[in-house]
């Protein structure tokens, strides 16, 4: 299972003070040195945490995979088209959510999709979309010759250690495996941490996990490659 950590939180530290430091991109780094197999970043539309600058600098710096998390606007896409990451990730933004609430409502935005794919996958940028563990919306993204989707699980990790937490789970092993069923590549993320992310590193059909927020935070208290090393050693048990 790839491992993608979702840097933005390290410029959320950076922006609160107005300084340069800390560096996303020595974040990143840290993170490969330990054992990500990815970076995530998400340029919002605010530019509240990851800024364009940034972006560039990650994608010279990352030599593994570079995924950008991004709205579906034209803004977006020219600067994709110019950075050119590896993967674009398309979530629906709301400027004054706190994070990424819910997925993309795919049947309800596929022209806008359709020609935005179609543009970064002739750039050879390969598109996945962030969307809830829901079978029309799976069979929307497959619709558009999407190369992977990005289950949210941020119901099972608001459900974990509560009475819904078992459904919660189930929707998203249901959703796995359909997507996986169609030939979509899954990958998972939002709200995981050490104490949830076994469940969902258990499920054979999911690919990678993006995690962000508590690996910035476990930094906090035991360094990136702690935080990283960390992770890494429960997704490994989770799937062994
Ligand atoms: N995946 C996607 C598509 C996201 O938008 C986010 C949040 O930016 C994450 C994963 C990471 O979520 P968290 O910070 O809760 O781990």
């Amino acid at each position: 299972m790839r491992l993608h950590i979702n840097i933005d939180h390290v410029a959320t530290v950076r922006n609160a003070r107005g300084t340069a430091y800390p560096d996303p991109v020595h974040a990143a780094l840290l993170c490969i040195a330990s054992g990500a197999d990815g970076i995530t970043a998400h340029l919002r539309e605010d530019r509240r945490h990851i800024r364009d600058d940034d972006v560039r600098a990650l994608r010279s710096a990352v030599r593994t995979t570079f995924n950008l998390e991004m709205a579906a606007t034209d803004e977006m896409v020219t600067i994709a088209d110019e950075v050119l990451p590896d993967v674009v990730t398309f979530v629906p933004e709301r400027r004054e959510e706190r994070t990424t609430e819910g997925g993309l409502d795919v049947l309800a935005m596929r022209a806008t999709l359709a020609a935005r794919i179609q543009k970064l996958q002739a750039k050879k940028i390969r598109v996945s979309l962030f969307i809830a563990p829901e079978h029309a919306q799976i069979a929307a993204a497959r619709d558009l010759d999407v190369e992977q989707i990005e289950l949210h699980t941020g119901e099972y990790a608001h459900a974990f250690g509560q009475p819904g937490e078992e459904m919660e789970r189930s929707k998203v092993q249901m959703a796995a495996t359909y997507a996986k069923s169609l030939g979509l590549e899954v990958a998972a993320g939002h709200g995981l941490t050490r104490s949830n992310v076994a469940a969902i590193a258990a499920m054979r059909e999911i690919e990678e996990v993006n995690i962000g927020h508590a690996v910035v935070a476990d930094a906090l208290m035991m360094s990136f490659p702690g935080a990283v090393m960390a992770m890494r050693t429960h997704l490994d048990v989770a799937r062994s």
